[in-house]
């Protein structure tokens, strides 16, 4: 049995800024609101049309793929994860595939939305224990700025997104370094509390007869009017009840990446955890007992960007030094669906 490791990690982020202050210009909010419910102070805003979540994460894998020390050629299979994919199908990664004129290996793509990254690490990790790939790219990318409701009514969530891209390439290794362990949960009695329910298949179109349908409304089967004025284009998310959940879920689960492991809470010397609100970063800070210096954060700068939100802090990190040889690094996220991970790392 191989072990995996990172061998090399990237981040892109779109130039343009969006301050607290600019969204109060288009909608009922404000800077003092947004920074004490979440500590967000700006996020990223991709281009309308030139960056696309695909092009992102192609950014962010040129750099993974070149600081691995290897071409995209030598990449043997993609994971790539996102809740906002360019197209509704084919997903992201065979359009990675294509951008950066890679041999026909597999793509997959992974639908776990802030817990996405880890599940592609998760994925990526057992093909490389196998011995089946030895490079594998795992990318978490998202431009949410295309689909949020930036109007009074959509608020409570859009302020708190951002766009942006990392990328790893995990490797094969042999010594004690690398993936320890990956450990994934879900739990989807509360699937509807944060979630895009259109387009989707769940509507009651198919309880009438198929026979009796007139040319409007098998038009109107993927997306109606009445969907979009009840902005059931827009995202969900009853934020209290996801904050109860996420303050419980990712202690339990980075204590069960220690305990598999044989690590206490005080081994970790970086936690990564999902940047999906300072206050519940520092719930889990102080559950742990950390100290400041061992958890990062970078919401205050991006917002949450999802499946992106820990490959960039991992990236960051590490390209800030904060990240050495040898130490324990911590991964863990939760969100939609409702899903949680964790992984435990070797540096
Ligand atoms: O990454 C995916 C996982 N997502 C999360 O982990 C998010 C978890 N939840 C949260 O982070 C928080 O629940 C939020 C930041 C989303 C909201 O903070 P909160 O302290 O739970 O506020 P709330 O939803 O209870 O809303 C409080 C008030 C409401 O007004 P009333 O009913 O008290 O008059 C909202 O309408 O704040 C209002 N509000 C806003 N006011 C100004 C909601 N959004 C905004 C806004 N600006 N953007």
């Amino acid at each position: 049995m191989y072990k995996s490791k990172i061998g090399g990690i990237g981040m892109y982020v779109p130039t343009n800024i969006v301050t607290n202050k600019d969204l109060e210009k288009i909608m009922d909010t404000s800077d003092e609101w947004i920074q004490e419910r979440t500590g967000i102070q700006e996020r990223r805003i991709a281009h309308r049309t030139n960056e696309t979540t695909t092009t992102m994460g192609v950014e962010a894998a040129k750099i993974a793929i070149d600081r691995a020390g290897i071409t995209a050629q030598d990449i043997d299979f993609i994971v790539f994860a996102t809740l906002s994919p360019d197209y509704y199908f084919p997903g992201c990664g065979v359009l990675v595939q294509r951008a950066l004129q890679m041999k026909e290996i597999g793509a997959l793509d992974i639908r776990n939305q802030c817990s996405g990254f880890i599940y592609a690490l998760s994925v990526a990790d057992q093909f490389i224990k196998t011995g089946m790939y030895k490079n594998i790219l795992v990318i978490g990318s998202e431009k949410h700025s295309f689909g949020l409701d930036y109007t009074t009514r959509g608020r409570n969530v859009s302020v708190i997104f951002g766009d942006g891209a990392g990328a790893v390439v995990l490797q094969q290794c042999n010594n004690e370094s690398g993936i320890l362990s990956t450990h994934l949960h879900s739990n989807g009695n509360d699937a509807e509390t944060l979630a895009m329910y259109n387009p989707g298949t769940h509507a009651n179109y198919w309880k009438k007869d198929l026979a009796s349908f007139d040319e409007a409304t098998i038009g109107e089967m993927f997306m109606s009017h009445s969907m979009i004025d009840n902005a059931q284009n827009f995202p969900f998310m009853d934020g209290p009840a996801v904050f109860k959940k996420a303050v419980v879920k990712m202690p339990e689960v980075i204590l069960e990446a220690l305990q598999a492991n044989n690590y206490k809470p005080s081994d970790i010397d970086m936690l990564i955890p999902h940047q999906a609100n300072l206050r519940i970063i520092q719930f889990i800070q102080h559950s742990l007992k950390l100290a400041d210096d061992k958890v990062y954060n970078n919401i205050q700068y991006y917002g949450n960007t999802t499946a992106a939100s820990v490959p960039i802090a991992l990236c960051e990190a590490w390209e800030k030094g904060k990240i050495k040889t040898g130490d324990l690094v911590c991964l863990t996220a939760f969100g939609s669906g409702f899903t949680w991970a964790s992984a435990l790392i070797k540096w």
